[in-house]
């Protein structure tokens, strides 16, 4: 037997090693596989890590270079990797799908592609709604065609958020698999929503599906829009760090590289039609995180301890703003025996550390060149 897995005070388990799995058929072999949102946070550290583990897969990055989108992100992968190729398109659009599957012999996707910010959705909920509930009913329509001689061997694999289990009040309590669906914001609203398209396709068509919710993601490259890389850069320009409402909401906080990991887990050796929530139990009050950003990001620079401390700025709250989410990854852990290689103390320091050292990466984002350059390059369908 493989490793023996163990989780806090939780019983050890048996986990089947790698070759055991393929003797019992459970571990798939897909070779063309497409990534959406691949320029993206989460889905240029899944590409990399595909890429690179996997040569002999051609793995396509599907991206429509969307604000979120930066295929600097990708700049060692292009370089380094001859099993990579990037594709400029809309998962909206159903023909360019079709043809995707059809051209590149699609037999595996991963979707990341998404609008994945909750400010975002408040202000736009349409462009929420069109991208993550339209662009992955046509996602799934296009692999429902492709596939519809033979479904064998394909995956269809859809990444999802917490969210869409909503907002939990009681201490101690945690998103299981089977907790109800209860979407807050606009964004939670439409993950949910392509969930359940996911999941219909799957029991209505016989469409292999399998879903993951995971919970917050931090680490290198994430669109500074979002609270760790949006502190790390206002605390380098002595900037106001806004904190909405009281600072008492919880997120619980997993490195980014760890959920491609558990993607990697999934794709291969999930169970068809299963779900599989990810998560670190690493669960933080804004307010505390804060502080611990502040103090590293205060000790790289060089400055004196409570140098930063004074930024610290309350604002109005964001509206409808989720008191707390905490995932339940017991599932995952016991069946496939994932579990987070990094410590969120190790975590946070190497992902200050990237920021600071990466700064013309944020540069060319706030400046907003890089947008430029890509609508140049790609025009800007
Ligand atoms: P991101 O906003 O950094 O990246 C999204 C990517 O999708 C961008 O590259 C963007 O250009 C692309 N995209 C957007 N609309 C598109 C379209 N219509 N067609 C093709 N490409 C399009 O998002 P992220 O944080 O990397 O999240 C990736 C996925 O993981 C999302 O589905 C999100 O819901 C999910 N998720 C995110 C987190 C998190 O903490 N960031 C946690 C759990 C799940
Ligand atoms: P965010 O990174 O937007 O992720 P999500 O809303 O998907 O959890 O926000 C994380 C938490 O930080 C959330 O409780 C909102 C809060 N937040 C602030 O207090 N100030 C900010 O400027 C931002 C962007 C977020």
């Amino acid at each position: 037997m493989g490793l023996i897995a163990t989780i806090g005070k939780k019983e050890k388990k048996e986990i089947p090693s790698l070759d055991e799995l393929i003797v019992m058929g459970n571990y798939k072999t897909m070779r063309n596989i497409l990534i959406t949102g691949g320029a993206g946070f989460i889905g240029s550290h899944v590409v990399r890590l595909f890429c690179r583990t996997y040569p002999d897969y051609r793995i396509y990055n599907l991206d429509k270079l969307t604000y979120a989108g930066n295929l600097e992100n990708l700049k060692d992968v292009a370089a380094e990797c001859p099993n990579y190729r990037f594709i400029k398109g809309d998962i909206c659009d159903l023909d360019h799908m079709r043809r995707i599957f059809g051209e590149y012999g699609i037999d595996g996707v991963i979707h990341l592609a998404a609008e994945s910010h909750v400010d975002r959705s408040i202000r736009d909920p349409f462009a929420f709604a069109q991208t993550n509930v339209l662009g992955t009913l046509s996602l799934l329509q296009a692999a429902r065609e492709a596939w519809a001689d033979d479904m064998e061997g394909k995956l269809f694999y859809h990444v999802s958020t917490d969210e869409v289990y909503g907002s939990l009040h009681e201490p101690g309590t945690f998103f299981v698999e089977t907790t109800s669906y209860d979407p807050q914001s606009p964004y939670s609203a439409s993950k949910a929503s392509s969930d359940h398209f996911v999941r219909a396709f799957g029991n209505t068509y016989g469409l292999p599906v399998v879903v993951s919710n995971c919970s917050n993601n931090y680490g290198p490259n994430q669109f500074p829009e979002k609270l760790i890389p949006l502190f790390i850069n206002n605390i380098r320009h002595g900037k106001p760090l806004p904190v909405y409402g009281t600072g008492e909401n919880v997120r619980d906080w997993l490195y980014v590289i760890d959920h491609a990991r558990a993607i990697d887990t999934i794709f291969h050796r999930g169970r068809v039609g299963e779900t599989y929530n990810i998560g670190g139990f690493n669960e933080w009050r804004n307010i505390d995180l804060i502080r611990v950003m502040i103090r590293t990001a205060d000790r790289l620079l060089g400055n004196p301890e409570g140098h930063s401390d004074g930024l610290i700025t309350y604002v109005q709250d964001r509206a409808g703003h989720d008191l707390r989410y905490a995932i339940d990854s017991t599932k995952l852990h016991e069946e496939l025996g994932w579990e987070p290689s990094l410590q969120f103390e190790e975590g946070i320091e190497k992902t200050i550390r990237w920021y600071l050292d990466n700064q013309e990466w944020l540069d060319n984002i706030t400046s907003g060149a890089y947008e430029r350059y890509y609508a140049e390059m790609y025009g800007n369908k």
